[in-house]
């Protein structure tokens, strides 16, 4: 799969693959990343990518016409793409959206800047746009950079094994549960004795447990959608039967069987 970035600052989009996880991908050509120069393709000397906006108003706006050929120039033929504008209005980023971008062969980004972007850049340049959160960035490189960074790991190969990216956050639908390393105690907290009880079975139940019962608390709003065993939702029933008693009070390493 390979990403093309049309940008003003270039290396703002360059630099985060530059180190650990994705440095590594791209270099064994699990992935390609091309950062194109918007100001190469300005049609004037002075390679000027924006104008003032047409009707008066304040800032400045992207033009079309070097958008367009930057596109032109990119564009793989005869593939699976798209082309997409950031944007705050666009639609929001979440695993799902990037699980279809990772079926693609070519993601192409254009990065919004400034007070805005020509609309015919949005009505019929591009396929759609996308939004990273309800939030305004002071411009689209860092939105790219997220996109990419978080398609690129659904990726084969990018990150070390399918296992981790299968059981992580959002990936069941779930919060991901908590994890720990060495050592046992540190500064009197230890470690749930569940984890170093070599069983596991009781480990794995515990797991799921406390990722139902992190999901139930930070963000219930995803249960609604995630796929729900009977156990997991006679579990959930129990905190909920405990939060109404006012008895729930943060994670812990009860409520095994
Ligand atoms: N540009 C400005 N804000 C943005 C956001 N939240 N997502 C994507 N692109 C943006």
């Amino acid at each position: 799969m390979r990403f093309d970035v049309i940008t003003l600052f270039p290396d703002m989009v360059r630099a985060p693959f530059r180190y650990s996880l994705m440095a590594r991908a791209i270099d064994a050509g699990l992935f390609g990343l091309q950062v194109h120069d918007l100001r190469q393709f300005a049609a004037d000397r002075h390679r000027v990518c924006d104008d003032y906006p047409f009707g008066g108003g304040e800032g400045m706006v992207l033009k079309v016409d070097p958008i367009a050929r930057a596109i032109a120039a990119a564009a793989q033929r005869g593939v699976r793409k798209q082309v997409l504008l950031t944007s705050p209005g666009g639609r929001r980023l979440d695993q799902a959206f990037a699980r279809e971008l990772a079926q693609l062969d070519q993601v192409l980004i254009v990065c919004g800047h400034y007070e805005g972007v020509d609309e015919r850049v949005r009505q019929h340049i591009v396929d759609g746009e996308v939004s990273i959160g309800d939030y305004v960035l002071t411009g689209g490189e860092l939105a790219a950079c997220v996109i990419i960074d978080v398609v690129a790991r659904l990726l084969p190969g990018v990150v070390g094994s399918r296992a981790s990216v299968d059981n992580e956050s959002f990936e069941n639908g779930l919060l991901d549960h908590p994890q720990y390393t060495r050592p046992r105690v540190f500064d009197g907290l230890a470690v749930p004795e569940v984890l170093l009880s070599g069983d596991h079975g009781r480990i794995a139940r515990w797991r799921r447990q406390e990722a139902l019962r992190r999901t139930w608390r930070d963000r219930p709003d995803l249960l609604e959608n995630a796929p729900l065993s009977e156990e997991d939702r006679r579990f959930l029933g129990a905190l909920d039967v405990r939060r109404d008693s006012g008895f729930e009070a943060g994670s812990s390493d009860e409520h095994e069987s």
